[in-house]
């Protein structure tokens, strides 16, 4: 049996920069994944980099290239004559940036000195300090190995509904929904999330005819209201069709199309469709695990209780990314990663989940970071607002992408950022600036007194905080 200082299971973007860094400060680590690609060849880079981050951008980018050529060429004097969409290329383009991330993977595991071990990971139990762990993988046989430490970074699966299951051919998951090879005529995606909206674009830009189905009244309740309405209109404009307060009954499939009965209040409703995503939220993954020979209990949610550092009520077992608390984000998972591989080499890392950026890659995106107005309003704090349209600025005009705004958040008394909302072009890039204020705790006053270059769309979040005074100059 081999053993090591750390078993990391999972090489998500959590699990393999978990490892990655605590094999930088020294520690024997070994990384155990399950993944495989269609090949069956272990794929390491879990959800974000097989089924998730990296092949919805990749298919937001082509869909985004083939709606300007469409939509947007003639406008700059470009003629392009007939343009044809081959989507079997595009998705092979995807599947090529896919191979590579993953491999990429697989080769800074190796160069780090991880062992990567390929498989199932289940644990086995506890005998005094050393966790004991198996690895089952098809055709081959168990590894047994052990720890002192074990991380958890198994991730998320796809949430299902109950009397709706996936056939993967036309009622698909995320996973399918980014693997189609044929552009449905009538696409409904159930769930108008972040999932729901990504995809929901794609194929609305290459051709589908896309409606929403959400249970929620509100739209993105999680996002800044004023400006999640501002992109709900102009998500409507660009042809998405959304629908509210609704709850899906039943899914009646038919040879000819997919029956759908829903509710909305008292109302019964019917829709057809040619292809079903369900986009209605992802669970935390522990399927398989054998959590209970080590002790562990998961919360009402199917999460790992964790601490403030990720430390599981098991001594020696931690857990990060979306299988614990917080937000399901890639880059959430990697800070959690780094930081208890670093606790592990005794030094004392913080991941501030107050600031963790949230991005949505629509046209135009949103991202934003920290306090809402309305939960301002909700804790009782006083604030002061500075708003920006991208309509007064110059670079986003000479993009085509006038729309949207940059809103700062800031408190009345100390005039220090307290939230940032942007709906704009680039929105995911221009959004790190204003996570850097909010960890350094600047106020509007220091963005505002910062130079930044023109013509540029990172004007608009400067200007954004002069409005915060009132003192907006371009607008
Ligand atoms: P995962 O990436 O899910 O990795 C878990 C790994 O554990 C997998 O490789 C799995 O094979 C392995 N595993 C599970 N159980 C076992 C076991 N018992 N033994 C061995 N291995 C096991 N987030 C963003 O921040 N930005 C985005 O743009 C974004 N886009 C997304 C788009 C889609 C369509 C989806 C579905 C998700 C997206 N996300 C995005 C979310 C992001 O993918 C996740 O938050 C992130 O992957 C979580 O990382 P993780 O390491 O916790 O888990
Ligand atoms: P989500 O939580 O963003 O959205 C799910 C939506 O489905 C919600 O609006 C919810 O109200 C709705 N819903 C739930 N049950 C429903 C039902 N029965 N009928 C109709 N609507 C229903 O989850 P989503 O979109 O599935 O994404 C999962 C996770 O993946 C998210 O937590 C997100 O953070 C992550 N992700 C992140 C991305 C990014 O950072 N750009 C991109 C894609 C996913």
């Amino acid at each position: 049996m081999q053993s090591f200082d750390l078993v990391v299971i999972g090489a998500g973007p959590g699990g393999y920069m978990a490892a990655l860094r605590a094999a930088q400060l020294g520690l024997r680590v070994a990384c155990v994944d399950e993944g495989v690609d269609a090949q069956q060849r272990p794929s390491p880079g879990g959800t974000c980099l097989n089924v998730g981050c990296i092949p919805s951008k990749a298919l937001l980018e082509s869909s985004a290239l083939y709606a300007r050529i469409t939509g947007e060429a003639a406008g700059h004097g470009i003629d392009v004559g007939s343009v044809q969409l081959d989507l079997a290329r595009m998705q092979a383009r995807k599947e090529k940036i896919v191979r590579q991330l993953t491999a990429g993977v697989g080769y800074l595991l190796k160069k780090n000195g991880v062992s990567f071990i390929p498989g199932r990971a289940s644990f086995k139990g506890k005998e005094g300090e050393q966790i004991h762990l198996t690895v089952h993988r098809e055709g081959q046989e168990t590894t047994d190995i052990a720890a002192a430490q074990v991380i958890i970074a198994t991730g998320s699966v796809p949430r299902t509904l109950e009397g709706v299951p996936f056939d993967q051919e036309r009622i698909l998951d995320s996973t399918g929904g980014l693997a189609l090879t044929a552009v449905p005529r009538r696409l409904v995606i159930v769930g108008a999330g972040v999932i729901g909206l990504e995809l929901g674009s794609v194929w609305r830009r290459l051709g589908s005819s896309v409606t929403l189905l959400e249970t929620q009244e509100t739209f993105l309740p999680g996002a800044d209201q004023e400006v999640a309405q501002q992109a709900l209109k102009i998500l409507t404009q660009s042809g998405l069709r959304f629908e509210f307060g609704i709850h899906l009954e039943a899914v009646e499939k038919t040879t000819e199309s997919l029956v759908l009965t829903y509710t909305r209040g008292e109302e019964s409703l019917q829709l057809d469709a040619d292809v079903l995503i369900l986009a209605v939220g992802r669970c935390p993954n522990t399927a398989g695990l054998d959590l209970g020979r080590v002790g562990l209990v998961p919360d009402a949610q199917g999460r790992i209780p964790v601490d403030a550092h990720c430390r599981t009520p098991v001594a020696g077992v931690w857990a990060i990314g979306d299988v614990v608390r917080g937000p399901m984000l890639a880059h959430k998972a990697e800070e959690e990663g780094v930081a208890v591989a670093e606790r592990l080499a005794g030094q004392l890392p913080e991941v501030n989940l107050a600031h963790i950026p949230a991005v949505i890659y629509t046209e135009p995106e949103l991202a934003w970071v920290g306090w809402t107005e309305e939960a301002a309003q909700a804790a009782g704090r006083a604030v002061r607002i500075g708003r920006f349209p991208f309509q007064a600025n110059g670079r986003a005009k000479v993009r085509g992408a006038p729309q949207g705004l940059v809103k700062v958040i800031a408190c009345a008394a100390t005039d220090r950022i307290l939230g940032v909302h942007i709906l704009g072009p680039e929105a995911s890039e221009l959004i790190a600036e204003a996570v850097v204020a909010l960890e350094f705790q600047a106020s509007s006053e220091d963005l505002a007194r910062i130079v930044h270059a023109h013509p540029s769309l990172s004007e608009a979040l400067r200007e954004a905080c002069l409005g915060v005074d009132g003192r907006t100059l371009n607008l």
